[in-house]
């Protein structure tokens, strides 16, 4: 079957038997089930073209990909909700804006918001089942580009695909949303200014692997990461942005080239601001949020993220000092910028700032 879209012609084939009454929807985990199709474009002689929409399944590649060897991946995270006006995409064109910057920085070629939005639009309508009905729970849906030429010399490759595929989530960590706790790293860095830890790709996720790894087995949930250079100042953690209630100011570090600009972490400014806070972006180093905590001014800290929403953060540990936020419980800012958050998103709240595209 062929539809016309606005600007796109996807073709379109549907799977013969679908998964879905299979799935256990009140069990979900994070990125564990996909849902019955993905979306498919192809970049050759300079343009995007072979739109289509196909069963969720293998695909054929060869073993010299180059994005295998040398990593020229883009990827991004949004989410939709199921809402009594039709399905709720949060923030399309922001996560759309974030996939050309890291295109831009790995020499991708850009999607138009015109593919992206078309691409997404009728893969949610045809898998509209699988947005969870749950509170808290939504699809999760995981747009990437990789490129496709076969050699092995370091270069940049003439072809790309680009794909969407979805997948119901519940919480992102396993605390759900119980304060997680972190620890720095003396040893490690994620990324360094002038490297890729703006854009949205594998390379960044992989170098913090192992590092997180040995915080999981010394009981930490991540790493909060610190600056590559002078191991000084907060950047971000895991997969999340990170912010400092310090007396009233709410305080998160002011982007460079080493920090993914989060769309949560936008979206918690927009928030705050709109409630009266005193919000700033700005440099913040470990000492400083050490010395808040002995003098009793640090009231909160948490993560932001689309997978992690909101996530408290009950303790710190830098060095040998271990400070407890708040006595390792939930926030009350943390908790009501969730509320506003999953509220907006699942049609509760008003959506004032008009931040959910409408699929119906
Ligand atoms: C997101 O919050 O969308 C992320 O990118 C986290 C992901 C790596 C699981």
């Amino acid at each position: 079957m062929t539809r016309r879209c606005y600007i796109l012609k996807i073709n379109i084939t549907k799977t013969h038997k679908s998964r879905i009454d299979e799935t256990e929807f009140e069990n979900l985990g994070f990125g564990e089930v996909f849902s019955d199709h993905m979306f498919s474009m192809d970049y050759r002689n300079g343009e995007w073209t072979s739109a289509q929409i196909i069963p969720f399944g293998n695909i054929e590649i060869l073993p010299s990909l180059c994005s295998l060897h040398y990593g020229q991946v883009v990827f991004e995270g949004l989410k939709a909700f199921r809402t009594k006006n039709g399905i709720c995409l949060f923030r399309p064109e922001k996560y759309h804006e974030r996939l050309n910057r890291s295109c831009l920085r790995l020499c991708i070629p850009e999607i138009d918001y015109e593919i992206f939005i078309e691409g997404l639009t009728e893969l949610l309508k045809l898998d509209k089942n699988w947005i969870p009905e749950i509170k808290g729970h939504s699809l999760y849906i995981r747009p990437f580009i990789f490129a496709t030429d076969s050699f092995l010399g370091v270069k940049i490759s003439k072809t790309y695909r680009f794909m969407i595929i979805t997948s119901p989530v519940g919480a992102y960590y396993r605390e759900g949303f119980n304060p997680i706790r972190l620890k720095t790293s003396g040893k490690y860095a994620r990324a360094v200014e002038g490297g890729l830890g703006a854009s949205k790709t594998p390379a960044n996720y992989a170098a913090s692997l192992l590092p997180a790894e040995e915080a999981k087995k010394n009981g930490f949930s991540q790493v909060l990461w610190l600056d590559g250079f002078e191991k000084k100042y907060i950047e971000e953690s895991g997969a999340m942005n990170v912010f400092f209630l310090m007396d009233d100011e709410l305080v998160t570090p002011s982007l460079d080239s080493s920090i993914l600009e989060g769309v949560t972490r936008n979206t918690v400014i927009h928030i705050a601001r709109e409630w009266g806070m005193d919000v700033h972006e700005r440099r913040i180093s470990i000492d400083e949020v050490l010395l808040a905590a002995s003098e009793g001014r640090l009231k909160e800290v948490f993560g932001t993220g689309t997978a992690a929403v909101i996530s408290p953060i009950g303790e710190i540990q830098h060095n040998d000092i271990l400070i407890t936020i708040n006595g390792g419980k939930i926030g009350m800012l943390s908790k009501k910028l969730y509320d506003e958050i999953t509220g907006i998103q699942h049609g509760e709240k008003d959506d004032e700032f008009g931040w959910c595209h409408l699929i119906r």
